[in-house]
């Protein structure tokens, strides 16, 4: 990863914070409840909005990244553990946490699917997946328009795919879909799921 994305996060995500995004994730994170694993947590933008937490664990690979979010998890109105990890290789034990949380992270994963396994086999029995993303959307002209543009995103944005189909990814995976909301003409979703089984 290249230094000035790191740098840059929170000011080039300042503007969307402030006209919704950061709505959004007050909505959904403050929903997140007992033991949390927060994925890719970047420079803890999410960290405000955790009330109803037992903990959360916040793994994120970048160093820069992760220090950026050292002020905010200190803020943060509950315990926030901070820790150097890949999604697709979770150093945790299987059934561990009652909800995971993924905001703009599942479109920057190498692996998706790998990550979306391992999610689900740390995620307890009865847990949840809480997730808000920008996904491929079904539109004659800006479907075709996200694919032409994620080469060049990929390399702009560390990686992140604008066209990933990440909600289809999720309801292929050990996770059922129960709510779903789309904004933004159907750029970004939030769905909350939960673990479907063995
Ligand atoms: C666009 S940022 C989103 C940060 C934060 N989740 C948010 O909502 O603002 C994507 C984050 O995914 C992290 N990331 C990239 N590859 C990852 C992986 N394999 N496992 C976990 N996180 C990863 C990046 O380091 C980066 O912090």
């Amino acid at each position: 990863m290249g230094k000035w994305f790191p740098k840059l996060y929170d000011t080039l995500m300042g503007p969307f914070e402030r006209r919704g995004f950061g709505a959004i994730r007050r909505q959904l994170i403050q929903k997140a409840s007992g033991e949390v694993l927060e994925i890719g947590s970047g420079t803890g933008l999410n960290f405000p909005f955790y009330i109803n937490a037992k903990k959360v664990t916040a793994i994120e690979p970048e160093p820069l990244m992760r220090q950026l979010s050292i002020q905010r998890a200190q803020q943060a109105q509950v315990h926030i553990e901070l820790m150097s990890a890949n999604a697709e290789k979770l150093p945790f034990p299987d059934n561990h946490f009652d909800t995971i949380v993924c905001t703009l992270v599942l479109c920057t994963i190498p692996d998706p699917i790998k990550a979306l396994e391992e999610i689900s086999r740390v995620c307890k029995p009865d847990g949840q997946l809480f997730i808000f993303e920008h996904v491929k959307i079904d539109h004659p002209f800006l479907g075709p328009l996200q694919d032409r543009l994620t080469p060049v995103w990929r390399r702009l944005c560390d990686g992140c795919h604008l066209n990933r189909p990440t909600l289809d990814l999720v309801k292929q995976s050990n996770f059922k879909v129960i709510n779903e909301k789309r904004y933004y003409k159907d750029i970004f979703i939030v769905a909350e799921a939960i673990k479907a089984g063995l």
